[in-house]
């Protein structure tokens, strides 16, 4: 699906904060799983042992945190806009999001028309960024526990657990569609690890109505 006109779809800042939240990430649970699976212990090897993969969760843990604080602080509108963006649900959201399992399974299915998020996407962004700062916060108490009660530090043990299991479960999905694995996806992941545009049969594709609205400020 790649034409020749092309649109703005992620600018550079949200490239590169996706950029280096997707690799903070994925070495977050490297780490920890070989932290907290006994079976899973020998991954460790590649920092040098459990320390070392201690040492490296906690690292990667700063950038996770410290990044996006970083760039909330020098694009305060763009935050507040995205956090709109997440938090608008029509009927049509509804409508997008009952139809998605069977959409999964019949690409042909008549799908309401979108704006600048996808349903699916803001339902999963509620679970990501929710689950994220669960973990942010359990993450701290229990690197810190000389700060805090120590009953508190030791809810915060399963509650990091909880928010592991959210943030696979969803991000599982999200890295499904934006590797492009399924069909109408097809080299979604330029959106966010490549230039950042899109061409416009995708924008009308799959963002009908924040395509529109890109036209039409494009026109006057
Ligand atoms: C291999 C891993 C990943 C792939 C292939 C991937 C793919 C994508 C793509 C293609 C988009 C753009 C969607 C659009 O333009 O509508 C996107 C957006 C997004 N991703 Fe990822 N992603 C990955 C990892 C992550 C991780 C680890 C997180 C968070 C912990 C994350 C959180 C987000 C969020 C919040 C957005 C919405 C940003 C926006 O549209 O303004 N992604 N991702």
């Amino acid at each position: 699906m790649r034409g020749k006109r092309r649109v703005i779809r992620q600018s550079a800042a949200a490239r590169f904060l996706h950029w280096t939240h997707t690799i903070s990430c994925l070495l977050l649970f490297y780490t920890g799983l070989a932290l907290y699976l006994p079976r899973l212990n020998g991954l460790a090897a590649v920092f040098g042992g459990l320390d070392g993969s201690r040492f490296a969760h906690r690292v990667c843990g700063v950038f996770f945190i410290g990044i996006p604080i970083l760039m909330i602080i020098f694009n305060w509108r763009g935050f507040v806009n995205f956090l709109k963006d997440i938090f608008t649900w029509e009927e049509n959201d509804t409508t997008w999001l009952l139809r998605f399992p069977i959409y999964l399974f019949r690409a042909k299915t008549k799908m309401p028309p979108q704006g600048r998020l996808k349903s699916g996407q803001k339902f999963a962004d509620w679970f990501i960024i929710g689950s994220s700062i669960l973990l942010i916060l359990t993450g701290i108490a229990m690197a810190f526990p000389a700060n805090f009660p120590k009953g508190l530090v030791q809810w915060c043990f399963p509650l990091h657990e909880l928010g592991m299991i959210i943030l696979g479960v969803f991000l599982l999905g999200h890295i499904y569609l934006g590797l492009g694995i399924f069909q109408p996806y097809r080299g979604a992941w330029r959106y966010m690890f490549g230039d950042g545009t899109v061409s416009e049969e995708e924008a009308k594709y799959h963002w009908t109505r924040w395509y529109e609205e890109v036209k039409g400020k494009e026109s006057t």
